[in-house]
């Protein structure tokens, strides 16, 4: 994979019935009739549980990949109700998924139980979006990059191969508020974030790190100029494919 490929990664959150897949054709055809497709950009969409298997079905030889949003930490099958194991979330076809959101963060999710679920989804091989985000108290503390140092460590590890993760930073203030971290700041933390992992993967390069939050077509065009960011984590504007494309175009007008 060419060392500037961008991800761009639609998060549909708890949106989507098996007709939305319209959404996903109109996007497929964009992204197939974009000749700079390949060299430049990778589309991720994680439509809910309830659609990964028709959605991963039909999207299997196309320009689009499917990943789930979340996973229960326990493999294979348990007397968990209402749990979706990483096994079984394999055996629907996709391919990645999400580990972290804050929504699950804000729901019990700890490092013990990510790592756990990180662990499990690598052992049935899907590549991880590990999101990671310091909330608005830590920020005016000055506490983001102890925050962020912290949610790293604790969870990942040189083992896991850095070539199976990706990480979103989603600072939790600017999830779907129309707030934006300021271009120096977020220059300041995106190269923060590759020296921690650099640090724990024991690599010369960094895995792949992406921003999330508030993205949509017009705030996209701020962040066109850094170039250490490596694509973006999109929750409310990937649910119209007139939006979603519109973030690519603008990206790279
Ligand atoms: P947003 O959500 O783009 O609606 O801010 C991002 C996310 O939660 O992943």
């Amino acid at each position: 994979m060419a060392n500037n490929m961008r991800y761009f990664i639609g998060n549909w959150k708890m949106f989507g019935v098996p007709k939305s897949i319209n959404i996903l054709n109109k996007i497929n055809t964009f992204v197939k009739l974009d000749k700079n497709h390949n060299k430049r950009y990778k589309v991720i969409i994680t439509p809910p549980y309830t659609l990964l298997e028709s959605y991963s079905n039909i999207f299997k030889n196309k320009r689009i990949s499917i990943g789930a949003q979340n996973c229960y930490h326990k493999d294979n099958f348990g007397s968990n109700t209402g749990a979706i194991s990483p096994y079984m979330v394999k055996n629907l076809g996709a391919k990645y998924i999400i580990i972290g959101h804050s929504d699950n963060r804000a729901e019990g999710d700890n490092d013990i139980i990510l790592k756990d679920k990180v662990i499990f989804a690598l052992k049935n091989k899907l590549k991880i979006i590990f999101c990671i985000g310091e909330n608005k108290r830590q920020k005016l503390n000055k506490l983001t990059f102890t925050t962020l140092r912290k949610q790293l460590t604790k969870v990942l590890e040189r083992k896991f191969e850095e070539n199976n993760i990706i990480v979103a930073y989603e600072p939790i203030w600017s999830i779907g508020t129309g707030k934006i971290p300021q271009q120096s700041e977020l220059q300041k933390t995106t190269k923060f974030i590759k020296k921690i992992l650099k640090n724990i993967f024991k690599t010369k390069k960094s895995p792949k790190v992406l921003y999330g939050g508030s993205v949509d077509s017009s705030s996209i065009k701020q962040f066109t100029e850094l170039n250490d960011i490596d694509g973006f984590l999109i929750g409310g504007a990937s649910k119209s494919s007139k939006n979603f494309i519109d973030i690519i175009k603008n990206y790279y007008r």
